[in-house]
């Protein structure tokens, strides 16, 4: 897979060359490219960026610019992406989407974001997705793009050594996030490792883990039960569910109170 991103400031990339998707780079699993908005200006102050009409704060970066620069980096079928706070929140199924796809260009937008029409453009020739980290503000798509590297990087074949690792985790798929983990020492700080973790009964721990899984969510992202569908709950589930005052009702998870 090919990933492109585009930046005013590529150096705030380079930790991609580390870890993982640095692995992975190296490997040729992952053709990454990271390419200066600036070598598209035009001017000799290398300028991206105007004001905004219709007035307010800030700056707002240049559609020419951006369009010279994604011209000259997309290939056809490409999805472009462009982190955004006003996107849509990224996600695992977003991430395993883009990562089925031949090539991801990653639009970072920096001052008060990208002139409009870019992503109108695009969007009538290809796949377009604004994307949000979160409900807050950093300072430029930087950040989220590094996010989205990595996120998807490491769904791409052979980059994860155990591919077992991906179904486990939280967001991976039944909708929970991930229980609680341990290793040596068995005692630390005055805290025991669960006792059914070392009694090498793999349907207790199996059970074990599933509750603490519910509990989790329950209790973290109660928003994640109340998109499950039940069908998907065994009898040890409704039991610590109902034991949290959670019912079901109408093919949904009604939560207490
Ligand atoms: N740019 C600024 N804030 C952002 C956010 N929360 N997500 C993605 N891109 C951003």
């Amino acid at each position: 897979m090919r990933i492109d991103v585009v930046s005013i400031f590529p150096e705030y990339l380079a930790p991609l060359n580390l870890s993982l998707v640095g692995k992975a780079v190296r490997d040729g699993l992952l053709d990454l490219r990271v390419h200066d908005l600036r070598d598209w200006a035009r001017d000799r102050h290398r300028t991206v960026d105007d004001t905004p009409f219709g007035g307010g704060a800030g700056m707002v970066m240049r559609p020419d610019v951006w369009g010279e620069a994604l011209d000259a980096v997309m290939t056809p079928g490409a999805h472009l992406v462009v982190p955004s706070p006003a996107g849509q929140p990224f996600s695992q199924q977003l991430a395993a989407d883009l990562a089925g796809t031949e090539q991801l260009v990653i639009a970072c937008g920096r001052y008060e974001g990208i002139d409009a029409r870019v992503v109108e453009h695009y969007a009538a020739a290809g796949t377009v997705s604004e994307v949000s980290l979160g409900d807050y503000v950093v300072n430029g798509g930087e950040v989220a793009a590094l996010v989205v590297v990595e996120a998807v990087a490491r769904l791409l074949p052979g980059v994860i050594g155990n591919p077992q690792s991906l179904v486990e985790e939280s967001h991976a798929g039944d909708g929970l996030l991930e229980y609680p983990v341990y290793t040596r020492p068995t005692a630390w700080a005055g805290l025991e490792v669960p006792e059914v973790l070392l009694s090498g009964h793999h349907g207790n721990v199996a059970r074990w883990r599933r509750d603490r899984s519910i509990e989790r969510t329950a209790a973290r992202r109660p928003d994640l039960l109340l998109a499950l569908d039940p069908a998907q709950l065994d009898r040890g589930d409704l039991a610590v569910l109902s034991a949290l005052g959670w019912s079901v009702r109408e093919g949904g998870l009604v939560p207490p109170g």
